[in-house]
């Protein structure tokens, strides 16, 4: 058991029930001189926080021996921070298990597709399907919990470390291939019914049981998508059931606790609402640069946006990550300065953390958290910015914190982001169809999502990211740019709700079993509006057709389809290759486009949508972003230059001003 302690941690839920913005930090004490400690949790609590995260890679440090723990420095480093006021988010250990177990059980490595095995040395070396790592994660996560579970100063837990970093959500171990024949069994109840469903009178790709059924990696040509489709559906079950497994020791040990598990930048490769059904509280991992360097912008925009990141890309996560939390967000690692991982490493434009740190509260997170304390002077992030030097000087991020505590007593208490009037749809298992027939080379459909998202964000609407799942009341316009595979029961849902809809290609292009749907696409989109898909084509960068939406010409590339229709036409295809061609088509509630329009093409299709729609929004923005949460209004200027604050004459700013310099933020309220 832990030592006693003495003093009560002087935080309560109070600050966050009160929708206020709390600080926290990641904070490494296995990493640092005992001396340090004290001195840290001082200086961190100085400087604002309240939340400090730690443990989430400790366990050879806990467990050095096989069954040999020592609790012992974990027991004071949690004291040191609990009496020093800081409320300890504890991370179980699990996505770096220790060299002797890799040792003793090499089967719970993962494997590549190319079948090699991934090896010990950094992290998330293991597959979430060995039978002996679930024993083992259980084991450790339990030993944690009953030790700390009750602990004053542990106010919340998060499960892992970033499930799906490095690419290691699909392993292509033999415990993946026995754990997918069962996942298949219970699929499909008889091996026919998988046939049917794969398709396998195709290519003689018959099975007569599903012990013969394999991985699909290493084939001389594709699979057929359903195989890889059930993969993925299979991979991300392997997720859920893994944290929930964890979630549950949790809920036993230390009840009232709540449990978290911190995402990532857009991470398609699970299903997360599925995962943020089983936890408390979503959170994510904030790393603008290098989601610039990784994204969708051309290199020209990239240029231009270098030091600020992409001016849509962090809110549209904040906005996933609300809905996978139903509500309930936090950033658990927010970049302070350069990073060390991404193709380059740029440093942010100075103010961006004090920025970031607002957009993040504007989106309706509660707590942000940054990564890290102090920057490591060894191992692999060296050159990964902390708040701190190596030396423990203060660096850049740190001044920048220290500000936005000195703001946040500026702001009222009770500020809720409410709901938008705008969603948007994201739905995970059309993300696995497009991956696993993309048709075209490049075909990103997560920056086709984000495209949308910018496009209205651009106007000053705020958005809401839905799944198929979630409650449609309230909303005047669902916009889905990418949902191939949609369910009857969410069509019969939005044609009940009143909103109107905007879908993009693709969607309801194939069905659960990754058929062409029986009355050809749209499937049950039809009982929206009535057309048929019946030819697609994609189309390399080079080449661009024109189409004409309301007399001007705008050119596409990437994506057209051939569609039959007697709806309206609102925007046709022009050049040689049939000529004329229903390109954007709707009726009074449902409005249904055949290709992807992008900049300012689809500036003026979300402008005119949203009009349609009936929802208020303004004229293109620029660099600059809008948020509302609760009363305050907040903007951020992403620009080079000093933009106006669209406010009314009567607003009363908080924080900035009706003129806005570059990097900066303004908060403030219009008189009711
Ligand atoms: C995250 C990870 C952290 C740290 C950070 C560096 O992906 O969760 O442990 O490595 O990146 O930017």
């Amino acid at each position: 058991m832990h030592k006693p302690l003495t003093r009560q941690n002087r935080f309560d839920a109070a600050r966050e029930d009160a929708g206020m913005l709390e600080l926290g930090v990641c904070y490494y004490p296995e990493q640092w001189p005992r001396e340090k400690w004290d001195e840290d949790a001082r200086r961190m609590v100085e400087l604002g926080l309240a939340w400090v995260r730690i443990g989430e890679f400790a366990w050879s440090h806990i467990e050095p021996q096989p069954g040999t723990f020592q609790w012992e420095w974990m027991d004071e480093a949690i004291e040191v921070l609990g009496c020093a006021g800081l409320k300890v988010i504890l991370g179980t250990p699990t996505a770096a298990p220790p060299k002797w177990l890799v040792d003793r059980y090499p089967d719970i490595l993962p494997v590549d597709a190319r079948g090699v095995v991934r090896k010990f040395g950094a992290r998330r070396h293991y597959c979430f399907s060995s039978r002996r790592y679930r024993v083992e994660a259980a084991r450790i996560t339990e030993a944690m919990v009953r030790r700390y579970g009750d602990n004053p100063f542990v106010h919340a837990w998060q499960t892992d470390n970033e499930y799906g970093d490095h690419d290691t959500i699909h392993s292509y171990s033999d415990e993946a291939k026995l754990a997918f024949r069962e996942w298949l069994a219970a699929r499909y109840g008889t091996i026919e019914g998988m046939n049917h469903a794969w398709g396998t009178q195709f290519w003689s790709m018959h099975y007569n049981s599903f012990d013969e059924v394999d991985l699909p990696n290493n084939l001389v040509e594709e699979p057929t998508p359903t195989h890889l489709v059930d993969y993925y559906r299979f991979s991300s079950d392997q997720v859920k059931s893994f944290n929930k497994a964890q979630v549950d020791i949790i809920r036993r040990h230390s009840p009232g606790r709540p449990v978290t598990h911190n995402f990532m930048n857009q991470n398609t490769d699970f299903d997360h609402y599925e995962v943020g059904e089983d936890i408390d509280i979503a959170s994510w991992d904030v790393y603008p640069m290098g989601g610039l360097i990784n994204g969708r912008l051309s290199a020209e925009e990239k240029a231009r946006y270098l030091r600020v990141g992409d001016p849509d890309q962090t809110a549209f996560n904040h906005d996933i990550y609300r809905a996978v939390g139903r509500g309930r967000v936090w950033v658990m690692e927010q970049q302070p300065g350069p990073v060390n991982w991404a193709a380059h490493n740029q440093s942010p434009a100075d103010g961006m953390v004090r920025l970031w740190t607002w957009l993040a509260y504007a989106h309706g997170v509660d707590m942000v958290s940054y990564f890290r304390w102090r920057q490591a002077p060894f191992a692999q992030e060296q050159f990964h910015a902390g708040l701190l030097l190596p030396n423990s000087e203060v660096d850049q991020g740190y001044l920048e914190v220290a500000q936005v505590a000195e703001e946040m007593a500026r702001l009222p208490q009770g500020e809720r982001r409410g709901k938008a009037e705008v969603a948007i749809v994201l739905d995970y298992e059309s993300r696995f169809a497009t991956r696993a027939l993309p048709q075209g080379q490049g075909y990103a459909a997560s920056a086709i999502a984000l495209d949308w998202y910018s496009a209205i964000a651009r106007l000053g609407v705020d958005v809401d990211v839905i799944g198929q799942h979630s409650d449609l009341s309230g909303y005047k316009l669902v916009v889905a740019p990418d949902l191939v595979i949609p369910d009857a029961d969410f069509i019969a849902r939005l044609k009940a709700s009143g909103a109107k809809a905007l879908f993009g290609p693709r969607s309801g292009s194939k069905t659960r079993d990754m058929h062409i749907p029986a009355d050809l696409p749209p499937g049950p989109l039809a009982d929206l509006i009535d057309f048929r898909v019946t030819r697609v084509e994609s189309l390399p960068e080079y080449h661009s057709e024109a189409v004409l939406y309301g007399n001007i010409s705008h050119a596409v590339t990437g994506w057209r389809e051939l569609i039959r229709t007697n709806e309206t036409v609102l925007a046709t295809f022009e050049g040689e290759h049939r000529q004329g061609g229903a390109a954007i088509i709707g009726n009074d509630h449902t409005r249904y486009v055949g290709t992807l329009p992008r900049g300012e093409f689809l500036g003026r299709l979300m402008g005119d949508t949203l009009r349609w729609a009936g929802v208020e929004s303004l004229s293109d923005l620029g660099d600059l972003r809008l948020a509302r949460r609760g009363n305050l209004r907040f903007a951020f200027n992403y620009g080079n230059a000093p933009a106006s604050v669209p406010a009314s004459a009567t607003a009363e700013f908080l924080v900035g001003g009706r003129d806005l310099a570059p990097v900066d933020v303004a908060i403030w309220t219009e008189t009711r």
